[in-house]
């Protein structure tokens, strides 16, 4: 039996509204998990009967007999799409000089500030914290503060200053170009804190690139090397005597709707490419292409981290740099860095937001 269903309810078939009942005997009450499995549901699942009152529609199924009630308000929900803070592509030149930034006090103080500091980061894939306590570690503490560290074969944090014999030319005072971190591991980390603990040399200021402006300047201007770029797995790889890490994905990668999802870029784990020979000479031309946009300086977000700093950013989207420095006259430059992941970030804004609309939760 085939029944017209008016309104709200129209959007959705019956397998679906069978799928989402709300009901006790379909749904654990403590954790909201379903209890069965949508395969379970007979093919031939039906609404036979639909009653409306007030801000509840009741639907009566076949061949099961099964009741649903459902709240008018809660199927309109349905109806648009997930609510996610939208992302905001910038360039460096037309970034406000206070774009990200907060105090570290009223961030930690105050849980309105936080989230509007931790939404800055989903719509601008970073912040930086001022202020922060310069004792080590520390940096462990503020990733704490709206997620979980992902500790990789470097520990919990790794240090960045100049080493003797670095394993990373990170660990030494060379320029590094605009590149994303750890693109040899699967999945890679998805964030990137840097908290500055001391720095007094000339030079070494960061830069940051949004590398989906990026990517979107390729395809506008390069439809085929953005093509080669997001169609060309190539493989990353990082060792030392006890890890070998090797991760092979393209440098743009793109989502089922065609739509960047996360950007590997990173010339110093890059191993040899095993293509066809003008496979290779077409995904030379695509890599300088690309690298002249990322390092465009008007795409560059430019600042000295200072003691006390902590940038906070998305390793999916943004590329960071930075320039040469000099440690000859006795100056001295240390960083601390740990990974986190943005589903972290993305829960802590959503519990934020959700305690704003309701301060009793
Ligand atoms: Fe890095």
């Amino acid at each position: 039996m085939t029944l017209s269903l008016d309104g709200t309810l129209a959007a959705f078939p019956a397998i679906w509204l069978r799928d989402n009942c709300p009901c006790e005997s379909c749904r654990d009450s403590a954790s909201d998990q379903k209890f069965f499995q949508p395969a379970e549901i007979p093919h031939e699942i039906a609404v036979v009967e639909v009653q409306a009152a007030s801000d509840e529609i009741v639907v009566t199924f076949t061949p099961d007999g099964h009741r649903s009630t459902f709240s008018q308000k809660w199927l309109e929900a349905q109806r648009s799409a997930a609510t996610m803070t939208p992302r905001e592509l910038w360039r460096g030149v037309d970034l406000d000089e206070t774009a990200g930034r907060a105090e570290w006090s009223r961030y930690l103080s105050d849980d309105a500030e936080r989230l509007r500091v931790l939404r800055g980061v989903q719509r601008l894939g970073f912040a930086v914290l001022k202020g922060t306590p310069t004792t080590e570690r520390t940096v462990l503490g503020i990733a704490r503060t709206f997620g979980y560290v992902r500790e990789t074969n470097y520990g919990e944090l790794f240090d960045v200053r100049v080493e003797a014999e670095p394993t990373n030319l990170a660990f030494s005072a060379l320029a590094i170009s605009p590149h994303t971190d750890n693109p040899y591991r699967d999945p890679a980390p998805t964030m990137q804190l840097l908290h500055c603990l001391v720095n007094s040399v000339s030079g070494g200021e960061s830069g940051l690139v949004d590398g989906i402006l990026a990517a979107n300047i390729l395809r506008d201007e390069h439809p085929e090397h953005f093509i080669v770029l997001s169609h060309t797995p190539v493989t990353f790889a990082w060792s030392d005597p006890n890890n070998v890490l090797r991760a092979t994905r393209p440098v743009l990668e793109l989502d089922e709707r065609g739509h960047l999802r996360s950007i590997r870029l990173n010339s110093r784990s890059m191993q040899p490419l095993r293509l066809d020979y003008d496979d290779i000479v077409a995904y030379y031309d695509a890599y300088r292409a690309f690298f002249g946009i990322v390092t465009d300086p008007s795409l560059a977000r430019t600042f000295r981290l200072d003691p006390g700093d902590c940038l906070i950013f998305d390793n999916t989207r943004l590329l960071h740099s930075r320039t040469a420095f000099e440690v000859s006259g006795g100056g001295h430059r240390h960083l601390q860095g740990c990974y986190a992941d943005l589903d972290g970030l993305a829960s802590t804004v959503e519990v934020l937001a959700r305690r704003e609309q309701n301060p009793l939760l």
